[in-house]
């Protein structure tokens, strides 16, 4: 069975949708740990209700980005996870992250990715005047929000949308679409080929 890990920043729905899966069956896999950047995560909570071992580094007691990410990644290794889930984690993941992860770490986003990478996407959907929006599950790059892409959804825009009611719309399709991604992964049917990736049936 395969290891999952998982890093939030806040809330942590999306975090909570991998685990509802988990418990429902429909993800074959083990949670083995949250790490988090935020001694104030409500995702910690959520973990350990599900008896999933917590690691929280306080991105504001390290001196420098650097030395976070250092333990960030010895963190990570000490999971011996298969695959490292973005589920609202909040900040850009460094090159030796990236680097060790290739291929086995994957993101959520607000958007239907190229269109507005980075913070507070809905916002920037609203104002833009888009009438379609949505998330992305990716894989993540040296870029910012701009890995392979693995599923898509989306949800109109309405005409009195503003950046949270929009939100709420779209976090409905990212709760589906994450444990769909995170399932798809465990079951081996997931290919990258360049920019491009391709589901592969159930075999
Ligand atoms: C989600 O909407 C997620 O897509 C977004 O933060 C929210 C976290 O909610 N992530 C990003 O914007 C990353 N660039 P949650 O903590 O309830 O899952």
């Amino acid at each position: 069975m395969k290891r999952i890990a998982v890093l939030a920043s806040g809330r942590g729905s999306n975090f909570q949708a991998v685990l509802d899966a988990l418990a429902r069956g429909e993800i074959q896999a083990k949670c083995v740990g949250l790490i988090t950047d935020n001694p104030k995560a409500y995702a910690i909570t959520r973990a350990r209700e599900a008896g999933v071992e917590v690691t929280v580094l306080d991105y504001h007691a390290y001196p420098s980005k650097d030395a976070y990410e250092a333990d960030l990644l010895a963190a990570m290794q000490a999971c011996e996870a298969d695959l490292f889930v973005l589920a609202g984690y909040m900040r850009i993941v460094g090159e030796a992250i990236v680097e060790a992860f290739a291929g086995r770490m994957i993101n959520i986003h607000p958007a239907l990715l190229p269109s507005f990478p980075g913070l507070h996407a809905q916002r920037q959907a609203v104002e833009y005047g888009v009438k379609v929006a949505g998330c992305t599950v990716h894989f993540v790059d040296a870029g910012t929000d701009s890995g392979p892409i693995i599923i898509q959804r989306c949800v109109p825009v309405l005409e009195d949308d503003d950046e949270d009611s929009l939100a709420e719309r779209i976090i409905v399709e990212e709760h589906r679409a994450l444990p769909e991604a995170v399932a798809l992964f465990c079951e081996d049917r997931i290919e990258i080929d360049g920019r491009c990736v391709r589901i592969l049936p159930r075999a």
